[in-house]
């Protein structure tokens, strides 16, 4: 029997019903995101080809109008199959993974990804393979917050391009990859992606939503963490809508079948000692390697935290909070450096640099600023600390950019830490002298030192799961 032709849906019908606060259908939905890829292809699924005059005018209205939830799991599922999807299932092994929405010294990856594969090779499948993967694809800098790919470059030789295959490999091997995003993989985000930068969408939850969800989902995971920031230093304004889309994603994570947690976390200073790219390696090399510096004990309890429910999701630990002793365990006793060892070295990086991590930070200049009376760090906008981060070389103004290796900011105090006059706060480091005076004036008018104590919120704010959205 013959099937009845499908209808053509014509871009402009589907911008129109969108404008007019109508539903989208599947169909719509899957057609337009066809029709995207096609037209960066040169080719053409549809009558008339999507111009990129209407892929704007097609985020604008979502924009606007914004999604329901089917129409939302629609446009993130056929956004996780415009490309290729990367295919666990020959592991057969427990696949999860975990996603910051972005902030400011956030390394948790390179903690996580090393403490997770520990746990996996620890316990491997009947085959050999480690008993939990971790396939992390990360992301570049952007705008105020830092990128994990960029960190992870500054490791010479380490090489975050592997393909499809070789990621299976990286993964047989070693428990967890540490990765950049393929060129084939969720091509549908890469150009809408461009186009929300030019046309004022970014800040859409629903967009934000399908971005981050369709490439994770690609990923083919039995589970994922989110860690979603809140505060000065998030991409979010207010609590209320950082949570609004943490309800997403754990929407639209558990309609695909993926087990999907998000952690709402205070993001009100940067996260660690250090906020650059080599200098936060070095932290994370440093606690790996069992030296706990005071002020890097928020990034080990977030840390922590996310490893441990990803653990207990991972059936590797009763609660999230035995998960999170696990993973302590795990950084305690030196499991996870050999396992970061490991993935540097099955992703050619050279690690004979971690012996000494302090000798291979070399800044041309250093300024050290402090403390202009006694009394508490009271506050801060974590967004100028990032934005003074990226302007002292260490992120980028414009995509494609080069980022220093060695530029960055080292915090000496934390939020509600008691200083003398004097005291050091803050160390900037660059890799030019003229880069430093704009970054020091901009941290000594956020970072300000009241005569009492300031009221903090707590680093974990509230856990969404599919019981609490
Ligand atoms: N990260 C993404 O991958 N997409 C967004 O839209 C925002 C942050």
């Amino acid at each position: 029997m013959t099937q009845p032709a499908q209808p053509h849906i014509h871009p402009i019908d589907v911008i129109l019903h969108k404008r007019d606060g109508l539903a989208l259908s599947d169909g719509e939905i899957q057609s337009f995101i066809r029709a995207v890829v096609d037209h960066a292809a040169g080719g053409q699924t549809l009558p008339d080809e999507v111009s990129d005059a209407q892929i704007a005018a097609f985020l604008m209205a979502i924009f606007e109008r914004g999604l329901d939830h089917r129409e939302l799991a629609a446009l993130t599922t056929a956004m996780r199959f415009s490309g290729e999807t990367f295919d666990a299932a020959p592991l057969n092994t427990f696949t999860v993974d975990k996603h910051s929405t972005g902030g400011v010294g956030d390394k948790t990856s390179l903690l996580i990804a090393p403490t997770l594969a520990a746990a996996g090779l620890a316990h491997p499948t009947p085959s050999g393979i480690p008993g939990i993967c971790v396939p992390m694809i990360s992301g570049r800098s952007l705008g105020h917050t830092g990128g994990t790919l960029d960190k992870l470059e500054t490791i010479p030789g380490f090489n975050t391009q592997l393909d499809l295959t070789q990621l299976l490999n990286a993964l047989k091997q070693c428990g967890a990859t540490l990765i950049g995003q393929t060129p084939t993989i969720v091509p549908a985000d890469r150009i809408l992606y461009a186009l929300r930068d030019h046309t004022g969408t970014v800040e859409s939850p629903f967009l934000i939503c399908a971005s981050i969800m369709s490439k994770k989902l690609a990923e083919s995971l039995n589970a994922l963490v989110l860690d979603v920031k809140t505060g000065s230093g998030a991409f979010m304004p207010t609590y209320e809508k950082s949570k609004f889309l943490a309800e997403l994603m754990v929407r639209t994570g558990e309609a695909s079948g993926t087990r999907t947690v998000a952690l709402l976390t205070t993001m009100d200073e940067p996260l660690g000692r250090f906020s650059g790219n080599w200098i936060e390696v070095w932290e994370c090399v440093d606690i790996m390697r069992g030296h706990r510096h005071p002020i890097s004990a928020d990034l080990i309890e977030l840390s922590n935290t996310l490893s441990g429910w990803m653990l207990h999701l991972a059936g590797h630990a009763d609660t999230p909070q035995a998960g999170a002793a696990l993973a302590d365990e795990i950084l305690r006793t030196g499991e996870a450096y050999k396992a970061w060892l490991k993935i540097v070295a099955a992703q050619d990086g050279d690690t004979a640099i971690f012996e000494d991590p302090a000798a291979f930070h070399k800044p041309t200049a250093t300024r050290t600023i402090t403390a202009p009376q006694s009394g508490y760090l009271a506050a801060m906008d974590c967004k100028q600390v990032g934005w003074a981060v990226q302007r002292l070389g260490a992120g980028r103004a414009k995509p494609g950019d080069p980022v220093s290796a060695h530029a960055g900011i080292e915090m000496h105090a934390k939020l509600g830490d008691k200083l003398e006059a004097g005291q050091p706060l803050a160390t900037l480091f660059s890799e030019n002298p003229v880069l430093l005076d704009e970054p020091e004036a901009m941290l000594r008018e956020t970072l300000q030192i009241n005569a009492t104590p300031p009221r903090l919120h707590p680093l974990i704010r509230e856990v969404i799961s599919a019981r609490t959205s």
